[in-house]
């Protein structure tokens, strides 16, 4: 590949063909790229030096960002720069997300706008739209099996419609955030199109083969992503009469990204939706962009680099969009998709806490700590500078999938232990103790696997205390519902709500009737809203309004303080009774401490634990409710109610 001094020259070229004016107009733009040249060189070497045309599709890959730029609004540009001075904006206690599905929370993009004063109300203030690319209906995958990346699916509207949408989030300094479904496209998709029709140029898009024997060597060692609906890793397409790699759903076709014309046309679909105005952009299935024979074909190198080589021309070209990773893979796992070594810190700025997720439904069911504390070691190496999105739901089923070690570590079997967790949540009938009414997700009878469906409030019990009209348990699944919200919200991250659960919907089951649908039970966590259950915010006292103004306070209270912007600030504190979770957030002498009791009784703490780590606090004020406490002697206790929580700041 070109050597440094023809790499600046060709640039330059480029950059001059392109008519941008490097002295002035463009000056930041043209030393971004200088900047990052020599590194976006050496990641794409890494993947493509051995490709015949990997000189040629370098360059490309240069006249591509040089491309994004120029159609950069000036608008957005302004964005970068007021993004670029603050410290890391994306850290910061003012944002509040929340996930939805545009057509089932408001029917179409032009609607939303009437929406966001709910939102704004309830203190969210950054929005994640789930999927609205063209997507074949019926086989969309609630949009993650796009067809076309550029054009909005008509149900939701049109490309204008989302640009006037989030040209009003902007100016009510509202931030957007979109997915790029970087693993696959939809069958259906120009390419895969192509592809069938015979074309060769777009069959080497994709993973084909004429016979089993390469798709028979990769299912030896990759698993199962939907055992039930899609089992195995290859579907044969007639038409063009050859196996084709379907990780997911059969109909969602995996991009080969060993051909860099695939690198080069996503990342422009990725420029593409930075110029749209993106804030966060959600990188689907990022830990499957790399598949190698012999392997799982999940968080390999490769994959790495492709998304540090991404991080850097999104940099040059779009710096104020941030990128997450959505890596649901094992902790440790997890956390490489921050970086690593060189590039710690420099691959994707977010990730989802998935395994802090998962321990807090972990510790719901139990009533303990253990585990979860267990795993803390792994989850606080996030280096400083990127972040977490916390949330106790999202659109997806919850993966038991912390480690084996942290179970055993707690003295439990982890066979037996995911076996409870199963049936604690999923509903097998009247006679089951659990109050939570889930279902399993996924099932894979050969490794015993599973995975676990259900709205927040359902899994909180909520759904089961109002069939039976139970007012008590009404009352403890609010209580259950608030506490598990409270534990994401301050934890230390951008906490991403679902939409739905912060007026405590339940499940809906009518997606078994829709053969569309009724192949994946994810859907009964996907509510339609009603409106009119949402006006029920307004009427004191009903579950509504009991859970809406619960979440709102939530919200509100850490706005209010800037020690829970995410600076990694975030120690545990050791367990002295292991039904509550403890956390404190530090900021200069400034601390908070954060208490969350898992189980159903009363739990007592010493006092001792505020004396441990520092010179301990005379006076505790509780910004939940308002209560102020003496600190008392190391015999004395402090008491939580069954699931409650605290937030307590000295006096
Ligand atoms: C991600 C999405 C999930 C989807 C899958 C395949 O995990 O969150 O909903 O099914 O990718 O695109």
């Amino acid at each position: 590949m070109a050597t440094e001094s023809l790499l600046h020259q060709k640039t330059k070229e480029l950059l001059i063909a392109a008519g941008l004016d490097e002295k002035k107009k463009d000056k930041a733009f043209v030393s971004r790229l200088f900047f990052h040249l020599p590194t976006i060189h050496r990641l794409f070497a890494e993947i493509y030096a051995t490709h015949p045309e990997a000189e040629s599709q370098f360059f490309e890959l240069i006249q591509s960002l040089i491309k994004g730029y120029l159609v950069r609004e000036k608008g957005l540009q302004k964005r970068d720069e007021e993004k670029a001075k603050k410290d890391i904006w994306f850290l910061s206690n003012q944002l509040a997300g929340m996930s939805l599905y545009v057509d089932r929370f408001s029917g179409n993009l032009k609607s939303m706008p009437k929406k966001l004063p709910y939102l704004e109300d309830l203190g969210v203030n950054f929005l994640h739209l789930m999927p609205i690319f063209e997507s074949p209906e019926g086989e969309s995958d609630g949009g993650y099996a796009v067809s076309d990346f550029r054009k909005v699916d008509a149900r939701f509207g049109t490309l204008e419609d989302l640009i006037s949408l989030r040209k009003k989030m902007h100016a009510k300094g509202m931030y957007l955030m979109l997915d790029i479904v970087l693993n696959h496209t939809s069958h259906h998709h120009e390419w895969a199109q192509k592809a069938k029709a015979g074309d060769k140029y777009y069959q080497d898009f994709f993973y084909t083969y004429d016979n089993r024997w390469i798709p028979n060597e990769f299912d030896a060692t990759m698993p199962d992503i939907f055992p039930e609906s899609s089992p195995g890793n290859f579907t044969w397409n007639e038409e063009m009469g050859k196996w084709v790699m379907t990780v997911f759903h059969s109909y969602q076709w995996d991009l080969n990204y060993m051909n860099p014309v695939v690198l080069r046309e996503m990342l422009e679909n990725i420029l593409f939706y930075g110029n749209l105005g993106v804030d966060l952009l959600r990188i689907d299935a990022p830990a499957f962009i790399w598949k190698k024979t012999g392997t799982a074909s999940q968080n390999l190198s490769e994959a790495h680099t492709l998304l540090r080589l991404i991080k850097q021309c999104v940099q040059v070209t779009t710096p104020g969009m941030a990128l997450l990773g959505e890596a649901i893979v094992a902790p440790k796992e997890i956390m490489k998709y921050f970086g690593t070594d060189d590039f710690l810190a420099q691959e994707c700025d977010f990730a989802y806490n998935a395994t802090q997720m998962a321990l807090q439904w972990d510790m719901l069911a139990t009533g303990e700590t253990k585990i979860m504390l267990n795993a803390q070691h792994e989850i606080l190496q996030k280096p400083y500078g990127t972040s977490w999105i916390t949330y106790t739901r999202c659109h997806d089923d919850i993966g038991l999938g912390y480690d084996d070690y942290m179970i055993a570590q707690a003295g439990k079997d982890p066979y037996q232990h995911r076996k409870f967790m199963k049936e604690y949540y999923s509903y097998s009938g009247e006679q089951w103790m659990s109050p939570a009414r889930g279902a399993l997700f996924s099932s894979n009878p050969k490794t015993g696997d599973a995975r676990i469906s259900g709205t927040l409030a359902s899994l909180c019990g909520l759904e089961k205390a109002i069939i039976e009209r139970n007012e008590n348990s009404i009352a403890q699944s609010i209580q259950k519902i608030l506490m598990m919200q409270a534990h994401s919200i301050f934890l230390g991250g951008l906490p991403m709500l679902f939409y739905g659960d912060e007026i405590g919907y339940t499940n809906d089951y009518s997606f078994q009737t829709d053969p569309g649908k009724s192949y994946d039970n994810r859907w009964m966590h996907r509510p339609v809203i009603d409106w009119e259950k949402v006006s029920k915010v307004e009427v004191e006292g009903s579950i509504e309004n009991r859970v809406f103004t619960g979440v709102k306070k939530l919200l509100k209270i850490r706005k209010q303080k800037s020690l829970f912007s995410d600076s990694s600030n975030i120690s545990w504190m050791s367990p002295q009774n292991i039904h509550v979770a403890g956390f404190i957030r530090k900021l200069g002498n400034e601390r908070v401490y954060c208490l969350f009791n898992f189980s159903d009784k009363v739990a007592n703490l010493t006092w001792y634990a505020f004396r441990e780590q520092a010179e301990g606090p005379q006076k505790l004020i509780n910004h939940w409710d308002g209560e102020e406490f003496e600190i008392g002697q190391d015999h004395e206790n402090l008491s939580l109610e069954p699931y409650g929580f605290m937030i307590l700041e000295p006096k």
